[in-house]
């Protein structure tokens, strides 16, 4: 690995390193689940400058749009569908390098070329996903994952 891509990857890390006490302390002090998914979402897209951020809640059986950053998105997506609903089926993050790759991935947006689900599992169940999408290719990786599981740990929705 050079130097330089080294330090390219160290100020993501760092980038999260630094967000994660403040969401903590801003979920922290707020018990509205809406509220503070409204805050986290907007703290990881201000961060970063992805092109869409947001929450999925699990509502009968389906995933119904919460808060989000960013353009208009759909609003219902049923289990397996989607990268959101594999997250939801599969219990496991979904990195997609490359969403014209993903096979039934839905297009919300034309502009999103790559994109990271995370589920959050609460008492044993898919309870939500957490949902970014960004206008280039490969934005996610190890690190992404590692973290946002870090982060939605912090929500109680
Ligand atoms: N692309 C997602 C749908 C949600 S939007 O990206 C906000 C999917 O395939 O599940």
């Amino acid at each position: 690995m050079s130097e330089s891509l080294a330090i390219c990857e160290g100020s993501k890390a760092e980038k999260y390193a630094t967000l994660y006490p403040q969401i903590k302390c801003v979920v922290e002090e707020e018990s509205d689940a809406i509220a503070n998914m409204a805050n986290v979402a907007s703290m990881i897209h201000e961060t970063f400058g992805f092109w869409w951020t947001g929450f999925y809640r699990v509502i009968d059986n389906q995933l119904v749009l919460g808060p989000f950053q960013g353009p208009l998105a759909c609003t219902r997506i049923k289990k397996g569908r989607g990268v959101c609903g594999t997250a939801w089926q599969e219990e496991q993050t979904q990195v997609v390098p490359d969403v014209d790759q993903f096979p039934g991935h839905i297009a919300c947006s034309s502009a999103s070329r790559s994109e990271i689900v995370v589920p959050i599992i609460q008492n044993g169940e898919v309870v939500g996903v957490l949902d970014i999408d960004s206008a280039d290719l490969a934005t996610f990786d190890d690190t992404d994952k590692e973290w946002l599981e870090k982060i939605v740990k912090l929500i109680e929705i």
